[in-house]
């Protein structure tokens, strides 16, 4: 793990909590074991073979990412816990670890799941560009895959919404806007708000646990109404900052991480730090995402997925206050729920 790094226990990103935590219905048949077994075994089996034989690496991983998602989906948990090692220690690994991506998430060189520089292989930032030209030619091949997955385009898309989000808000409020970002990451939305350029917000808190995503927040937005602040879920449900009140505080990339107990105490946190007429956004990927079964396995990145119907759940449970408006929404592919709470005027 990186050093400096305390995880606050809250969010579950150490490697392998996700399925630890999550719900457990009646034992498995002991026969699906067997069954689930098999079935991995001939799916990697062949996966292997077309590595061998040079088919288009596309083709390969897209069969692949297919199975172990219908296999995740047919069997029981526990099964499916299971057969996640026998997938891991599989030698079909050594070929889908050469994408940079896929094996930065699996390795987790900072320590947990889910960092920002993992982030920024699905954006396609420049400074991972070293890692991908480095990158064997298949390497390169599978990551042309992994960074256009439908969660790839999807956690884009999820960035353009929340910059388009903050301009939205900041018009209505030019120069006034307070924004607060929980588990910002890299705020790579950052530079994609117009209203950032034009000076139409007057602060933007970018909290996160990772100092060495605070430090490079703090090197990137010298200079701009950014503030970059190390933070965690369990110092904010605590109130261990005095942050004040804000238009627009937003979380993505975090809630995929909370049980829903942190989850409703993060939300009620949250709309209590709201102003008049302010809004709290809170993302999380979905049990319609696709490709469930290929993170679970070779990037080791497992994820608490929510429906539309359990957003509005932790939203109306953190909610009291009756006048609050809550709306739910899926992104353009579905493999993204979003949540918005606004306090009227
Ligand atoms: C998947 S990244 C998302 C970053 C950014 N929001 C984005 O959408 O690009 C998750 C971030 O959550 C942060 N994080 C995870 N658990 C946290 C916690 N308990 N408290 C604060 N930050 C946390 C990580 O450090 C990481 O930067």
């Amino acid at each position: 793990m990186a050093q400096n790094l305390v995880l606050d226990g809250e969010s579950l990103v150490a490697p392998g909590e996700i399925r630890r935590a999550a719900r457990r219905v009646a034992a498995p048949d002991p026969g699906h074991l067997v069954v689930a077994r098999a079935e991995l075994a001939l799916s990697l089996e062949v996966s292997i073979r077309q590595f061998k034989s040079g088919v288009e690496p596309n083709a390969i991983i897209e069969r692949l990412t297919d199975a172990l998602h219908q296999m995740r989906r047919r069997f029981h948990p526990e099964v499916w816990d299971a057969i996640v090692p026998i997938a891991q220690s599989h030698p079909v690994a050594h070929y889908l670890h050469q994408d940079p991506l896929t094996r930065w998430s699996f390795e987790k060189p900072r320590g947990y799941s889910g960092d920002a520089r993992l982030l920024d292989f699905i954006y396609g930032r420049p400074e991972i560009e070293d890692a991908v030209s480095s990158a064997s030619n298949l390497g390169r091949s599978i990551y042309a895959y992994t960074r256009n997955a439908s969660s790839s385009l999807a956690v884009r898309e999820r960035r353009d919404i929340l910059a388009r989000r903050v301009d939205e808000i900041a018009s209505a409020r030019p120069g006034f806007t307070e924004v607060l970002a929980i588990a910002a990451g890299h705020l790579r939305e950052g530079p994609l708000s117009r209203a950032l350029g034009a000076g139409a917000i007057s602060r933007w808190v970018a909290l996160d646990q990772d100092p060495m995503s605070v430090g490079t927040v703090a090197r990137d937005f010298a200079g701009t109404s950014v503030q970059a602040m190390n933070g965690s879920v369990k110092s904010l449900i605590g109130g261990r900052h005095a942050l004040g009140m804000f238009d627009f505080i937003y979380a993505a990339g975090l809630y995929d991480y909370l049980p829903d107990a942190v989850a409703v105490k993060l939300t009620k946190k949250c709309v209590s730090m709201l102003k008049p007429g302010g809004t709290f956004l809170f993302a999380n990927f979905s049990p319609e995402t696709d490709v469930d079964g290929y993170m679970e396995t070779f990037m080791n990145w497992a994820l608490l997925l929510r429906s539309e119907r359990e957003m509005g759940l932790i939203a109306s449970e953190s909610a009291s206050e009756a006048d609050l408006k809550v709306s739910v929404w899926s992104g353009s592919n579905r493999s993204i729920v979003y949540c918005e709470i606004q306090r009227p005027q």
